[in-house]
């Protein structure tokens, strides 16, 4: 059967590492076909990603948006639509950081880190929540963090999205226990990725990887349609690498 998986932000990291497990799926279940619609922001990420998948088997459907700009958001929901005429799995993954003291953070630094972890997270799924619920049918994960839950000293802005989309979560739960539309929350912590920047072997050596992520949320979607995995946490075994 064929299920219409947006990954948002596949072109990199826990993104790409999730689009690739569904894609592997494939291997186990056959009757498991994905169509996976794989957006960021850089085409050249996703013509290699979408590649990737397709060596495994999966179909894919690449879309160059910018998930802060609310035009983008519309142009890629109507997408969805008119090529594809229902979602199956909407993973809000896309997500930016800037990291630095409270005293550090300017405007543009809040704008740039709400206008994608909020304000885009946020009318995307409104966007497709809306088809689900006429389906019946459907699942959206957020890939939030750790710092969702918990204050990290370098990271308010960040935090303070983080926090905002569980209040998302949260209320989109509401809504969604009534039309059949599994909802899961996916907690990580650190995990090696571009967002972290350089890092050196030290720290990495305290580091999860994408796939460790993507494994139990492809875990979670095939699980049967009765059955919600709400909450997935992963954090490095040693611990956070900043423990405030
Ligand atoms: N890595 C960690 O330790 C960690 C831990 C907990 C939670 N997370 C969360 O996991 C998610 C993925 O993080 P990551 O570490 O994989 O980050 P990453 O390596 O920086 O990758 C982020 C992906 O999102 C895309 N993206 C960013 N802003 C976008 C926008 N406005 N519109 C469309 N695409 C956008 C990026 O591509 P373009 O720049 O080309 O658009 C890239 O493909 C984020 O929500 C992050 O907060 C990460």
């Amino acid at each position: 059967m064929k299920h219409i998986i947006l990954v948002t932000g596949a072109g990199k990291g826990i993104g790409q590492a999730i689009a690739l497990e569904f894609a592997r799926a494939v291997r186990h279940h056959p009757d498991f076909e994905p169509v996976l619609v794989l957006c960021s922001r850089t085409a050249a990420d996703l013509d290699a990603i979408s590649l990737e998948c397709r060596a495994e088997g999966a179909l894919t459907d690449t879309i160059t948006a910018d998930i802060s700009d609310i035009t983008d958001v519309r142009r890629l929901a109507a997408h969805i639509a008119e090529r594809h005429g229902r979602i199956d799995c909407l993973v809000n993954n896309a997500g930016v950081g800037r990291f630095g003291t409270l005293g550090d953070m300017s405007e543009e630094d809040f704008d740039y880190t709400m206008d994608t972890n909020l304000k885009g997270t946020f009318f995307l799924t409104q966007a497709l929540f809306a088809v689900m619920e006429r389906q019946r049918s459907g699942h959206i994960f957020f890939i939030t963090s750790v710092a969702a839950t918990k204050a990290f000293k370098h990271s308010s802005l960040y935090c303070m999205s983080k926090f905002g989309q569980r209040g998302l979560v949260e209320t989109l739960r509401l809504y969604a226990r009534k039309c059949n539309v599994r909802v899961t929350d996916v907690q990580p912590g650190a995990a090696m990725t571009p967002m972290w920047g350089e890092v050196n072997d030290e720290m990495q050596a305290l580091m999860m990887m994408p796939e460790d992520i993507a494994v139990p949320v492809v875990q979670a979607y095939l699980q049967p349609a009765r059955t919600t995995v709400e909450a997935i946490v992963l954090r490095p075994t040693s611990g956070d690498l900043q423990e405030e």
